[in-house]
């Protein structure tokens, strides 16, 4: 048995508009009703069934939990701030409290209101501000059933697919000499747009999210000195095999994807939440069986992604991490190893207190809809019955015997 240090924190982890259902006034929700990308309609109607999702966390042995706030949801108007909308994540939380479920929220993961994605969002010179305003509020109302809270989910996926590939609002595709960046192919393919000045501007966005979280840090902690918060950064694990020119390939890949973004904010972090996902290693000849998105199955990754992350000497939350599998025949093998590189990270000596598997329910994937499947609760969308897939029950083995074998 590979044992797990005392307290650590085993879950999953969702994301407002990917299961709550009925969010208005929102970038994505806008795409979605000019036909760019699938609809959102109700989701898994998390929105009204949260309870009911949380018993089957609590009998999967989960003791934490990772959701977000949705943005529009709060500040449906520049400014104006809405109430009723808080109350509701209060009864979130204390639904979380009933079960003894330790909270994490994220403040913001990828969807923007309204009014700020239309006046620019992150490519304005203001967001540091406006983004700030938007945490210190919620977390003001939530500090005192919450002691978790991430600023921003993943600022440089969102940055590259909504300013480089073009695949996400506002829909910008980058272009340098003749590469054309991202594959020009779904239904957002007559929103985009392609020129050169994209790259500036997703270096412009990208310098946004930095100072963003910066400014949202020293927000929060005016008003709530004792909150722990965070960043949400995904790391993409590059490898090289002995050939010198692809392990500078390396080098350039880690610091351009994970490295530039990360030293710009890690001095105002009070830790740091890992989504790992993929690895690339340069000169690779190993073939990989794939995940349903397609990507290579490597959940040994996560060890050297810990370690990536473990030079800024923070402690670190894994806040993301599964496997698109609708029929479930991979997900408990792809746990069990993934938890088993968690496992090796920590006993050479990284700080990693919690594991929240993506995700506790099936979701809206961005932006491919509902077909893929990373739940641990698979979602009927037709009568929004849950059902446990057998995996769930392999994890919850780990999390109540904190430990893997
Ligand atoms: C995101 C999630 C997404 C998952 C799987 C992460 O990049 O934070 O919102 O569903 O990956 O693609």
């Amino acid at each position: 048995m590979k044992t797990f240090p005392d307290g650590f924190y085993w879950g999953a982890a969702t994301s407002a508009f990917q299961v709550e259902g009925g969010i208005t006034n929102m970038d994505w929700e806008h795409a979605a009703s000019q036909g760019l990308v699938p609809k959102l309609g109700r989701a898994a109607d998390h929105y009204n069934r949260y309870e009911a999702d949380f018993d089957i966390a609590k009998e999967l042995g989960h003791n934490a939990h990772r959701f977000s706030i949705e943005w529009a949801r709060i500040e449906p108007e520049e400014g104006k701030f809405n109430m009723d909308a808080i109350e509701h994540y209060k009864k979130v939380l204390e639904a979380l409290k009933k079960r003894n479920i330790t909270p994490f929220i994220t403040l913001w993961h990828f969807t923007l209101p309204l009014w700020f994605s239309e006046s620019g969002g992150f490519e304005r010179k203001d967001s540091p501000q406006i983004f700030a305003r938007y945490c210190a509020f919620v977390v003001k109302h939530l500090q005192e059933r919450c002691r978790y809270f991430s600023t921003i989910n993943e600022p440089n996926v969102f940055a590259s697919h909504g300013w480089l590939f073009g695949a996400w609002p506002p829909f910008k595709r980058g272009r340098l000499l003749w590469i054309k960046f991202g594959k020009p192919d779904g239904t957002w393919k007559s929103a985009q747009t392609l020129s050169h000045s994209n790259i500036l501007k997703y270096l412009r966005v990208t310098n946004n999210l930095s100072r963003s979280h910066n400014a949202a840090y020293d927000a929060i902690k005016d008003i709530a000195p004792n909150v722990d918060v965070s960043i949400v950064k995904h790391v993409r694990v590059f490898q090289a095999n002995w050939n010198p020119l692809n392990k500078l390939l390396a080098c350039i890949a880690r610091y351009a994807q994970s490295g530039r973004f990360l030293n710009q904010v890690v001095k105002k972090c009070d830790s740091i939440g890992l989504n790992y996902y993929r690895h690339t290693k340069f000169g690779d000849t190993q073939t990989y069986a794939l995940t349903d998105m397609g990507w290579k199955i490597f959940p040994e990754g996560i060890e050297f992604a810990l370690k990536y992350l473990s030079r800024y000497k923070k402690p670190i939350y894994i806040s993301e991490a599964g496997i698109a599998d609708a029929k479930d025949t991979r997900r408990a093998d792809y746990i069990q190893r993934q938890v088993t590189g968690v496992w090796n990270a920590i006993k050479d000596g990284v700080d990693v207190r919690g594991h929240m598997y993506w995700s506790l329910l099936d979701n809206y994937e961005l932006a491919l809809g509902y077909e893929k499947r990373f739940g641990l609760v698979e979602i009927n969308y037709e009568t929004l019955e849950r059902r446990i897939r057998p995996s769930a029950l392999v994890y919850k083995r780990i999390c109540e015997n904190n430990a893997v074998e």
